[in-house]
C-alpha cells in the first residue's frame, strides 16, 4: 500500500521513471509537444523576416516644416503630413487645453474653432489647417482675464474632473458666436457633440446660459 501511494505521487511530479509516457517511437507526449512549439516560432519568425524584407522601405512622406496660425500667432512645426491638428498642438506646440478622448470624432474634448467653426480636432489633419485660424481654448483668456464664458463656468462650478471642459467652453463659444440668445434647447443642441462623462450638464447649461448675457 505504501509503495502505490508512493509511485503515484512520483508519477505527479513528473517522475518518468514512475511511469512511462514514451510512445512506440520513443518520443515523449511533451517532448513532441515542445518540438511542435520550437517549430512553429521558427516558422512564425521566418515569416515575420519575410514580410519585413518584403515591405516597402519608405512608409510614406517625411516630416516637413508646417506653418499654422493658432491663437493669432504663425506657429512652424516638424510634423509628417498624417499628424492631426490635435497632436500638433499638444505633442509640437505644448497647447495641451484640447483633450484627447476618443480620438474618433465623437466625444469634443479636443474642440477647436477653426475659422470660426467648431471642429474635432482629432478628425483634423494639421496640414488641412495651413492658411487658417485655429482658435484653441488657450486663446480665450486675455492675461490674467478670463473669457466671459470661462468665468460663466467658473460662477455655476460647471465642472467636475475638468476633462471635458475645454471641449464645452469651445462649443459654448461657437454657439454663441452665432446666436447670442439661446434657448435651453438650443444650447443642448449646441453642446450635443460633447460628452461630459461626470454629468455635469445641469451646470454646463446654466453657465452658457449666464455667458449668453455676458458677450
Ligand atoms: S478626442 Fe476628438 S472627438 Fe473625442
Ligand atoms: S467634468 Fe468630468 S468629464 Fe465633464
Amino acid at each position: 500500500m505504501a509503495s502505490k501511494t508512493k509511485s503515484k505521487t512520483s508519477s505527479r511530479s513528473g517522475s518518468a521513471k514512475a511511469v512511462s509516457r514514451k510512445g512506440p517511437t520513443g518520443l515523449s507526449r511533451r517532448g513532441f509537444m515542445q518540438g511542435v512549439g520550437v517549430a512553429g516560432g521558427v516558422a512564425l519568425v521566418a515569416t515575420e523576416d519575410a514580410r519585413a524584407a518584403a515591405a516597402p522601405k519608405t512608409r510614406g512622406p517625411k516630416r516637413a516644416p508646417v506653418t499654422l496660425n493658432v491663437n493669432g500667432k504663425d506657429r512652424t512645426v516638424t510634423i509628417e503630413p498624417r499628424v492631426t491638428l490635435l497632436r500638433a498642438l499638444r505633442n509640437h506646440m505644448d497647447l495641451t487645453g484640447a483633450k484627447e478622448g476618443c480620438d474618433r470624432g465623437g466625444c469634443g474634448a479636443c474642440s477647436v474653432q477653426v475659422d470660426g467653426a467648431l471642429v474635432a480636432s482629432c478628425m483634423m489633419l494639421a496640414v488641412d489647417a495651413v492658411g487658417k485660424k485655429v482658435l484653441t481654448i488657450e486663446g480665450l483668456a486675455k492675461g490674467d482675464q478670463l473669457h466671459p464664458i470661462q468665468e460663466a463656468f467658473v460662477k455655476h462650478d460647471a465642472l467636475q474632473c475638468g476633462f471635458c471642459t475645454p471641449g464645452m467652453v469651445m462649443a459654448c463659444k461657437a454657439l454663441l458666436d452665432g446666436n447670442k440668445n439661446p434657448t435651453l434647447a438650443q444650447i443642448k443642441k449646441g453642446l450635443s457633440g460633447n460628452i461630459c462623462r461626470c454629468g455635469t450638464y445641469t451646470r454646463i447649461f446654466a453657465a452658457v446660459d449666464t455667458a449668453a448675457k455676458q458677450v
